[in-house]
């Protein structure tokens, strides 16, 4: 995937020359009474409609708002390529403080920006925005997901996401160790949230052993409370717990760029395997990684559950029907592994090419 960064003059360059395949279309959208600036980009439609969540943030410019845009569509197209959706990637980002800005009339004008592209783009909740704002925005626009299960939506995703975490760090033990289970192996989880705890609990139901560390003193309470009998202990944090000795597998599920320059070179863990987006600071950490013999499981292939459950409101949720599809995450990753291998390529680049190839054929299709 490539990087797109600051001026407009690059950003037209990957949207009209971009050898590895520019976007489809970018949307400015301004709706001046309600002071929504916002951008909607297409990635690509090969597959289906574009299908990515709207981000709420106070970009520094709004050259910044657009590569972002872009970067993240891009990035849509790859995941839900790979989650096997029939669905292209797009991505909406919101110039401005949610906390500051964000009210109804301005979800309203955005939900009719939205509807304005006629099913081209399909929109969800990202980082900014909530359950309870897509709501908003789906009273103007058929074309949005991640609602409440009140209106017909699916609600929190975190259930999914952590249960397609825990299938690629299935497939990561079946590669490396010959087994799908992670019985007996000390498992490092970053992050206690949303995702992690519910991920922290597969685990122990597994059979592993687990360590756990959050900023959130109360959020690491209630897990060992939870767990009393000694299969997870905390430790003060991540920097304590990418050293622990004998970790067999590391899961960042806080924040991206988790694998480093620093944290790389210093990392006990045999496997990476996490729920956080864009783990990988720069390129070439992947690389790293590899010359380390350190397995990764892609961020954005593991941390599909989300997406595949956003895809599957569009159709009336059916959370049986999800699990299945997210299930597939343990073939999807162990096929990743086998391309990497046969390549003589790390993971991550190994889930490109697929996800490429998979774009590829439906547009011959
Ligand atoms: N929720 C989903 O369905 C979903 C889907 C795909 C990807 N993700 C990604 O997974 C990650 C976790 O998502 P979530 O929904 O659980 O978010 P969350 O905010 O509920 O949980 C994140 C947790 O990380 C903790 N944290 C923050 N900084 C930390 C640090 N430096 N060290 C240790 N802990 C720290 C927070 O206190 C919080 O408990 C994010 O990167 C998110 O983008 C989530």
């Amino acid at each position: 995937m490539t990087e797109v960064t600051g001026a407009p003059a690059d950003v037209l360059h990957t949207l009209f020359r971009s050898d590895q395949g520019g976007h489809e279309q970018v949307v400015l959208c301004q709706d001046r009474a309600s002071g929504l600036k916002a951008v909607i980009a297409i990635h690509s439609t090969a597959l289906g409609p574009a299908l990515g969540g709207t981000r709420f943030y106070p970009y520094e410019s709004e050259e910044a708002a657009v590569a972002d845009a872009l970067n993240l569509a891009r990035g849509m197209s790859y995941k839900n390529a790979l989650a096997g959706l029939d669905h292209g990637g797009g991505k909406a980002v919101i110039i401005g403080d949610p906390d500051k800005i964000k009210s109804e009339e301005l979800l309203l004008a955005y939900g009719r920006f939205v509807a304005s592209l006629g099913g081209r783009y399909v929109t969800a909740c990202d980082v900014g925005t909530y359950v309870a704002d897509m709501d908003i925005v789906a009273r103007e626009c058929r074309w949005t997901t991640g609602r409440s299960p009140e209106q017909g939506g699916a609600g929190d995703s975190s259930v999914l996401t952590a249960f397609g975490v825990f299938q690629g760090m299935r497939a990561s033990a079946q590669h490396l160790w010959g087994e799908a289970s992670l019985r007996g192996r000390k498992v490092g989880v970053a992050g206690v949230g949303k995702v992690g705890h519910h991920l922290v609990e597969h685990l122990v139901e597994d059979g592993a052993q687990v360590v756990i560390t959050d900023v959130r003193e109360e959020s690491v309470r209630r897990i060992l409370d939870k767990h009393p009998g000694g299969e997870v202990t905390a430790v003060a944090d991540t920097e304590a717990l990418i050293r622990v000795e004998g970790l067999d597998v590391y899961a960042p599920c806080a924040l991206g760029g988790a694998l480093n320059d620093a944290t790389v070179p210093v990392l006990t863990a045999k496997v990476v395997c996490g729920a956080a987006n864009n783990q990988l600071e720069h390129p070439g950490v992947e690389k790293d990684l590899a010359d380390r013999g350190i397995l990764y499981a892609p961020d954005y292939v593991v941390n599909a559950g989300g997406v595949i459950q956003v895809a599957d409101e569009l159709h009336g949720f059916d959370f049986d029907r999800c699990k299945a599809k997210a299930s597939k995450i343990y073939d999807t990753t162990l096929a990743i592994f086998a391309r990497a291998k046969r390549d003589g390529i790390p993971p991550a680049a190994a889930a490109d090419r697929l996800a490429e190839q998979r774009m590829a054929e439906a547009r011959r299709g």
